[in-house]
C-alpha cells in the first residue's frame, strides 16, 4: 500500500509505522488535520489512542477517524462458525486469531469531549451492491477474514476455508432480482475540533 502511495503524484512524507506509537510521540509535530481511515479498529486501548491522536492536532485543527463498526454482522459471525467446525480443529492455530473490534461510540465521546471544542460522531449503514457473494469474500480476504487465513498453516487449508466462507454467506445472502447481492457494512465517523 505504501509503495504504491509512493509511486502516486502525490506529494507528501510516507511514513510506516504504529499508529499507537506515533499518537505517544507527544514531543512530535502537531498537524492541522489528522486522519484514520479504516485503520483504528485494529489498535488496542482505542479510546486512549484516539485521546493522544488529538494531542497532535494544532489548535483549531480536526481529529477525523472511520472505523468499521459491526464485529458481529453476519458476514464476521460466518467467520467464526466455519472456524469452529471440529475439521479446522487441528489446523487452526486459534490463539493468534486477533480479529478487530470497534468500542461504543460513547467511549469515544468519553475520551474526546473533555479535550475537544467541538464533536461530531455517526453512524452510517452503507449498502454495497456485490457481484455476489464471492465478491463479500473477497472483500474480507485483505481485513476481517485475515486473521483467520493467517491462522492456517498452508495454501492449501487456506483456500478450502475460503471457500466455505463463501458457502456460508450464500446461507446468508440472497440473490437481487438482477443477481446482484446487498452486501450491509455499518461504518462508525468521528469529526474532533480542537
Ligand atoms: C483496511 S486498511 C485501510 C488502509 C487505508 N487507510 C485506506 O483507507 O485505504 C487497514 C490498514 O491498517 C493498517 N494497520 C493495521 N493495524 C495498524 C497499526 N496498529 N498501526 C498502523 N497501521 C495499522 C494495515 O496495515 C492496513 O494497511
Amino acid at each position: 500500500m505504501l509503495a504504491k502511495a509512493r509511486a502516486s503524484e502525490v506529494r507528501a512524507q510516507w511514513v510506516q509505522g504504529e499508529i499507537a506509537d506515533w499518537a505517544l510521540d507527544s514531543g512530535g509535530d502537531r498537524y492541522d488535520v489528522v486522519f484514520s481511515n479504516a485503520a483504528l479498529q485494529w489498535v488496542d486501548g482505542q479510546p486512549a489512542v484516539v485521546a493522544r491522536l488529538a494531542s497532535r492536532v494544532t489548535s483549531g485543527g480536526v481529529l477525523a477517524f472511520q472505523i468499521p463498526a459491526d464485529i458481529n454482522a453476519p458476514a464476521h459471525e460466518a467467520m467464526r462458525e466455519v472456524a469452529n467446525r471440529p475439521k479446522w480443529e487441528t489446523m487452526l492455530n486459534r490463539t493468534s486469531i486477533r480479529e478487530w473490534h470497534a468500542e461504543a461510540p460513547t467511549a469515544y465521546y468519553d475520551a474526546l469531549a473533555p479535550i475537544t471544542r467541538d464533536l461530531d460522531l455517526w453512524i452510517t449503514d452503507y449498502l454495497h451492491v456485490l457481484p455476489s457473494v464471492e465478491a463479500i469474500a473477497d472483500w474480507y480476504r485483505g481485513t476481517g477474514l485475515r486473521p483467520f487465513l493467517d491462522a492456517l498453516p498452508d495454501e492449501t487449508s487456506r483456500e478450502l476455508f475460503f471457500t466455505e466462507y463463501v458457502e456460508a454467506l450464500g446461507g446468508l445472502f440472497s440473490r437481487q432480482a438482477d443477481g446482484k447481492v446487498l452486501f450491509p457494512f455499518r461504518r462508525l465517523f468521528l469529526v474532533a475540533t480542537l
